[in-house]
């Protein structure tokens, strides 16, 4: 019988050393302690250095990953690597690849912001359920430092670097029970990172656009109000798909923005406290790796256990957000 189920069956995370505090942010920009860890959940967050490279990063927490869930590198179908903040524009994950020495894997970015992880979890099962790979590494990462304007009071009091893992692997029983993915490019200016191009006459009647990236823009209020009305929705899609009811969810597992959104979307759906996964405090909203980070570090801290079941849910540029509903373990 082939194996088409998907099981979820190693997780591993990687954060740079330097630290940034609130009281640091205070030094930058007119703010406060008192204000971000109110209105945010944010104490301090996690800054890569010039020589801490994505790939490298990123390289970290899969090795973790890989070692829980027992297999090699070369057992490697496939690396998918959700992020909005390559080293190179081409594409991080073949760096990745390389680092581990997956040499079977073929390898390539994915893109969909704070909500890369999910989006590329949904991708990742795909290639399982259709039996064309086994062995899928899955790394959701970014190094939003790169991209803040350190200035703007809004936004940098907000992001954190950092990256996380999964392996998907093959399973007979399918542990990837329900999801609803969700895209609104009407929405773009609500959060973006845009390409401003100058136009240069290349040759007589030929422009070429060459530029930068500037600095995220963000309306804070409009995303705000979009996560706490699309994540519940979303979330109750995929536990319909999943034949799940609410109650039945052990662990609610969302994009770590803030504390705020977190409290506001269980409320909504009518989950208790204790069910709620927050690392925020510690870590500022990471993006892609924000979700394989507190699942991981949920893991490892023995919280999550084999079996239980997890509603996920990513948001953000894009817009775009998402739910998935799956089963910890084999
Ligand atoms: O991955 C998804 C990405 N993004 C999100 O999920 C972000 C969603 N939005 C948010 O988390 C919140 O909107 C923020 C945390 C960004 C802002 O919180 P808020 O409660 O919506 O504050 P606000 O923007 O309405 O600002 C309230 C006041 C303003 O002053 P006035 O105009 O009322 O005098 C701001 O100028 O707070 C001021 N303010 C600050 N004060 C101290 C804004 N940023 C700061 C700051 N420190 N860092």
């Amino acid at each position: 019988m082939q194996n088409t189920g998907i099981a979820i069956t190693g997780s591993g995370s990687a954060i740079p050393a330097t630290f940034l505090d609130n009281q640091g942010l205070t030094k930058l920009v007119e703010t406060s302690d008192e204000w971000i860890i109110t209105r945010t959940g944010i104490r301090q967050r996690r800054i890569a250095k010039k020589d801490e490279s994505l790939a490298a990063l990123a390289a970290t927490a899969s090795k973790r990953a890989i070692a829980m869930a027992g297999i090699t590198p070369p057992e490697l179908d496939l690396i998918l690597l959700a992020t909005s903040t390559p080293d190179d524009l081409f594409g991080s994950a073949c760096q990745i690849q390389a680092l581990l020495g997956a040499t079977r894997a073929v390898a390539f970015d994915l893109t969909a912001a704070c909500s890369g992880f999910v989006f590329g979890l949904v991708t990742a099962a795909q290639f399982i359920k259709t039996n064309v790979y086994k062995n899928v590494l899955l790394v959701g990462a970014d190094i939003l430092s790169r991209w803040v304007n350190w200035q703007d009071r809004r936004t940098c009091i907000l992001f954190g670097d950092a990256a996380g893992a999964v392996v998907l692997q093959a399973n007979q029983s399918d542990r990837l029970l329900g999801f609803e993915l969700k895209s609104d490019g009407s929405q773009n200016n609500c959060l973006n990172l845009p390409f401003h191009g100058q136009s240069k006459e290349l040759t007589p009647g030929v422009f070429i656009s060459q530029g930068n990236f500037q600095p995220i823009t963000m309306n804070g209020k409009e995303v705000y109000r979009f996560a706490v009305q699309k994540v519940p929705e979303v979330i109750d899609k995929a536990l319909f798909r999943a034949n799940l009811c609410a109650e039945q969810i052990d662990w609610l597992l969302l994009h770590q923005a803030n504390q705020r959104i977190l409290d506001a979307v269980a409320q909504r759906l009518n989950i208790p406290q204790q069910k709620v996964i927050s690392n925020i405090a510690y870590y500022g909203n990471t993006s892609a790796a924000s979700i394989p980070l507190a699942l991981d570090e949920a893991v490892r801290q023995g919280k999550i256990k084999s079996n239980d079941i997890i509603a996920a849910s990513g948001f953000g540029a894009g817009l775009t957000w998402g739910a998935a509903i799956f089963q910890w373990g084999r």
